[in-house]
């Protein structure tokens, strides 16, 4: 019986393998990420280097319109002590209604505002991205890859950016990109990383996969700051509901000794 679910199980992880191959889905690598499994917390110098890839290149097109700048300084964040947070803020300017007589006019911002919308009307804000994609599907929508690897949003964002073949076209006007990872194959986002986009301050090597890996960490931290809390506030409550069961068991046994003590049969 094992065996023939086994082997239907494998046939099935197979069959699905082979579909994703002949639909030319898209190509998702396995990064490795320091948040992955029941465990896994954010690596606070890949967050802060994520932040500076996001602002030095992506922020050219791309918003983070749900992230708010004080959020930076936050211990299980890219733990940015305040006064950076303050000046990183001040980077950026925001309209302020309030300012000017109720006219409004523009002031630096400070670490309650938010990182700015998209500059370019068609690049999708990337609060949130990272959990609005999924690297891993199926087989057959049972959800099996993801409940053993993960969603794997960042590993998409990371073999996406890392995902570009060269070749590009035209279409309607527009240039799409060829990318092994976009679903379609083409994209409108020209390749963002070449190698050394950046240089970084603790001297990690800013290669593309590095880069791509560390600003796909970010965008996992700002779609999911409260991760490692999530992940220990359910590993207690899991450990509370596994006392509560065997506490539960041993009363249930007690109280139905009584009545399911052994009696011999009268026959017998
Ligand atoms: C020159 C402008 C530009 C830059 C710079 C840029 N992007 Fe994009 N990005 C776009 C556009 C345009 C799209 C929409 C592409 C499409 O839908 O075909 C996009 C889409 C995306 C998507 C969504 C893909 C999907 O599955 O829908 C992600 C993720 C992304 N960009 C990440 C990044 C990251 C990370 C960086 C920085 C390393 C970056 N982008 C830099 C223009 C840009």
């Amino acid at each position: 019986m094992i065996r023939t679910l086994t082997l239907s199980f494998a046939i099935a992880l197979g069959l699905s393998g082979a579909a994703a191959a002949a639909e030319g889905e898209s190509k998702v690598i396995d990064y490795d990420f320091s948040f992955e499994g029941p465990f896994g917390t954010y690596d606070q110098f890949q967050l802060q280097r994520g932040l500076q890839v996001f602002t030095e290149i992506c922020s050219a097109c791309h918003g983070l319109k749900y992230v708010a700048f004080r959020t930076l300084g936050a211990e299980d964040g890219p733990g940015l002590p305040e006064e950076q947070v303050r000046a990183f803020a001040a980077n950026y300017e925001v309209f302020d209604e309030t300012l000017f007589d109720g006219e409004g006019d523009f002031r630096p911002a400070k670490p309650t505002d938010h990182f700015p919308e998209s500059s370019l009307s068609n690049a999708p804000d990337l609060s949130l991205m990272a959990k609005a994609r999924a690297g891993f599907h199926g087989p057959y929508g049972l959800g099996i890859n993801q409940f053993i690897r993960g969603m794997g949003g960042a590993e998409y964002t990371a073999s996406l950016l890392t995902g570009y073949t060269g070749n590009d076209k035209e279409e309607a006007g527009a240039i799409l990109y060829e990318n092994t990872a976009f679903p379609g194959g083409w994209i409108a986002m020209p390749p963002p990383l070449y190698g050394d986009d950046v240089v970084y301050a603790d001297g990690t090597e800013a290669t593309v996969e590095q880069a791509s890996k560390d600003v796909a960490a970010f965008m996992m931290w700002t779609a999911e700051p409260k991760l490692a809390a999530r992940k220990q506030a359910g590993f207690a409550g899991t450990l509370m509901l596994t006392l509560l069961a065997v506490l539960l068991y041993l009363t249930n046994k007690r109280i139905w000794a009584p009545h399911k003590r052994k009696v011999k049969h009268p026959a017998e």
